[in-house]
């Protein structure tokens, strides 16, 4: 069996604050073209995370093309409803289809304050409401270079992911973002990504024991057509989480096609 055992590959689109939702139609339609031309590879699931605005939008023309991707968001709240402007809840997310929904992304926590607390009340609201969160940790420069990056990456993940049963620690994804790799066209080297992937799952073994062999862990930060099959064929790398290349369909499409 492969080291990989039974994961599949995901890899997700987070189009950040990018894409009017016209502008979304037409890159899901490119989306829809180019897999038709070239399908997945068979063990690849993708993800698109556009903005709100663009959500029903894109639900619509994914299903209505049964394109072979699944809607995700950035965000949301975590209470399902109330007093709370400006806010998007994970249960009005989960009547849209949206079946991953990514939780602690380090421009949330940075720009937006969201404290390790704030990630584990999301990630209870969208476990709750039966979609999968993917759970983002990262540290940043000044944290590994100070040589504190992995335990940076377990503070976060326990904070997340501790006294959870294995149901819910099954419907989670993993996606490790060095914020110093973020948007910044300097990648972790495939070595950097595959040392903390495994060193999430040592994390993830004191957690879950079994789950450490079967949960999704993926890497983000700067990743490119360029970069992508290098870092996908990490034994302990099981996706991508995709910024600024996902805003293009050729670009993302190449990327998705990497696994193999
Ligand atoms: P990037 O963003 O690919 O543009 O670096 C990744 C992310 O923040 O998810």
């Amino acid at each position: 069996m492969s080291p990989k055992g039974n994961r599949r590959v995901l890899v997700s689109g987070n189009w950040k604050m990018n894409h009017t939702h016209y502008e979304a139609i037409q890159v899901v339609q490119k989306l829809a073209a180019l897999l038709r031309a070239a399908p997945l590879p068979e063990d690849t699931d993708v993800s698109l995370h556009p903005s709100f605005t663009s959500l029903r939008s894109v639900q619509t023309a994914l299903e209505s093309d049964a394109v072979p991707i699944a809607l995700g968001a950035q965000t949301c709240h975590f209470q399902d409803s109330g007093a709370y402007t400006g806010e998007v809840s994970a249960e009005m997310l989960a009547k849209l289809n949206v079946r991953y929904v990514l939780v602690g992304h380090s421009e949330r926590r940075a720009m937006f304050g969201e404290t390790d607390e704030v990630v584990r009340l999301k990630l209870d609201a969208v476990l709750w409401h039966a979609m999968v969160p993917i759970l983002c940790v990262g540290e940043t420069l000044e944290q590994r270079e100070s040589g504190a990056a992995e335990s940076t990456v377990a503070t976060q993940l326990t904070a997340a992911l501790a006294d959870r049963g294995r149901e819910a620690l099954d419907s989670i994804v993993v996606a490790y973002e060095p914020v110093w790799a973020i948007g910044t066209g300097r990648t972790a080297s495939a070595d950097d990504a595959q040392a903390m992937a495994a060193s999430i799952r040592g994390e993830l073994e004191l957690l879950g024991g079994e789950v450490s062999r079967t949960m999704l862990v993926q890497y983000g930060g700067s990743v490119t057509p360029d970069n992508a099959g290098e870092l996908l064929a990490c034994p302990d790398v099981d996706g991508l989480l995709v910024g600024g290349a996902s805003l293009d369909a050729d670009k993302f499409v190449a990327i998705a096609s990497s696994g193999t």
